[in-house]
């Protein structure tokens, strides 16, 4: 398959993936929680956010680089964690890390990850945090955060909306759980490495109920930042409330995620959360967002709103189940294309100077 056989739109990435995926396994990336009310809202809220381009502004270079946690990023798009990647293509995690090396895009990679971070280290040449839960065996997730910190990840990412999972109604109806083959990698040799059989919910829910701590409080957060020693970063922040505990907390920046709709259905879409987070943290740590995020458009608009960057998850899973690497390469330049794009159209020369005045009253 050449680029010029590639789909165009997201929507179009989408429907191929559908095409080429399981049932079940689209079911689990496409899905939400429950009514999936929030899942489609995130995408409708960015829409509802119109621009105020001007005019008669010399575009010829524009200038999509930022600054992440003392790093220089070509653009702001980041490959949000998601788990199980070889469900999607053959090579899985090892497919995305070295595309999102080749895009110049920072990787979040899932601790529920189909290849261990090991080899995801190894095979990336790009910057790299590690995406973490916390187990009821603390021991555990420990190890992992020092696997990770051997690997070269540069901050961890944990997150913080997952006490229980999400009312996932699709996995539960299809019986959703791992094939044989395919296993969490990082917790390989343990018991934990094998989601159990599903009876009556999905083999991801038991999983969850098992093994994930539901009792963690901010205290986790200082537990985290001394196992670490590398930079703590919130995923799953809604409320300016929670966004200054973070920020007390030590934390290094703040996500405002609702999962992609997968956790809590009706949870405010995040281009909405997104303004009280940025008032909650008054400047004081960077703000990523993601949930619904598909167009250039999309980005400019979180970053008028106070983001510094923004990660993307089922585009660029659709992309890997459509064509392994070169089709999160793809999908992630197509995006990248169509924020310079935006920036043009809107009159802006530099994301990082972009603000509220882009926005429409
Ligand atoms: C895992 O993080 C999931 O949302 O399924």
């Amino acid at each position: 398959m050449t680029d010029a056989d590639f789909p165009i739109s997201p929507e179009a990435w989408e429907a191929r993936a559908r095409e080429v995926l399981p049932r079940e396994i689209y079911d689990y990336y496409a899905g939400g929680a429950g009514d999936e009310v929030t899942l489609s809202a995130n995408r409708d809220a960015w829409g509802e956010l119109f621009l105020r381009p001007r005019v008669l502004v010399d575009v010829g270079e524009v200038d999509t680089s930022v600054r992440l946690l003392g790093e220089v990023l070509p653009h702001p798009v980041v490959l949000a964690p998601t788990a199980f990647q070889r469900l999607a293509h053959d090579e899985g995690e090892l497919a995305t890390a070295r595309a999102a090396g080749a895009t110049g895009s920072l990787l979040v990679a899932s601790s529920l990850s189909t290849v261990a971070i090991e080899a995801i280290g190894a095979a990336a040449t790009g910057p790299l945090w590690l995406q973490l839960y916390v187990f009821r065996d603390r021991e555990l997730s420990a190890d992992l955060v020092r696997c990770g910190r051997e690997a070269g990840c540069r901050a961890v990412c944990l997150t913080v909306n997952v006490p229980v999972q999400g009312n996932r109604e699709r996995d539960a109806n299809n019986s959703f759980h791992l094939p044989n083959g395919l296993e969490m990698a990082n917790f390989s040799g343990h018991v934990q490495a094998h989601m159990p059989e599903p009876g009556g919910s999905s083999g991801l829910d038991r999983f969850i109920a098992e093994q994930f701590d539901p009792s963690l409080t901010w205290d986790v957060v200082g537990w985290l930042l001394e196992t670490a020693g590398l930079p703590v970063v919130l995923k799953g922040i809604l409320s300016r409330e929670d966004a200054r505990l973070a920020v007390e907390h030590g934390a290094a920046a703040v996500i405002v995620s609702n999962h992609g709709g997968r956790q809590l259905d009706g949870a405010c879409p995040t281009a909405r959360a997104l303004r009280e987070v940025v008032e909650g943290v008054e400047g004081r740590i960077p703000v990523l967002v993601d949930g619904g995020i598909r167009r250039g458009a999309d980005v400019l608009r979180a970053v008028a709103l106070g983001a510094t960057a923004v990660q993307i998850g089922r585009p660029y899973l659709w992309g890997l189940a459509v064509a392994g690497q070169r089709g999160v390469e793809r999908v992630v330049e197509l995006l990248v294309s169509d924020l310079r794009r935006a920036l043009a159209l809107t009159g802006s020369t530099c994301l990082r100077e972009v603000d509220a005045r882009v926005l429409a009253g």
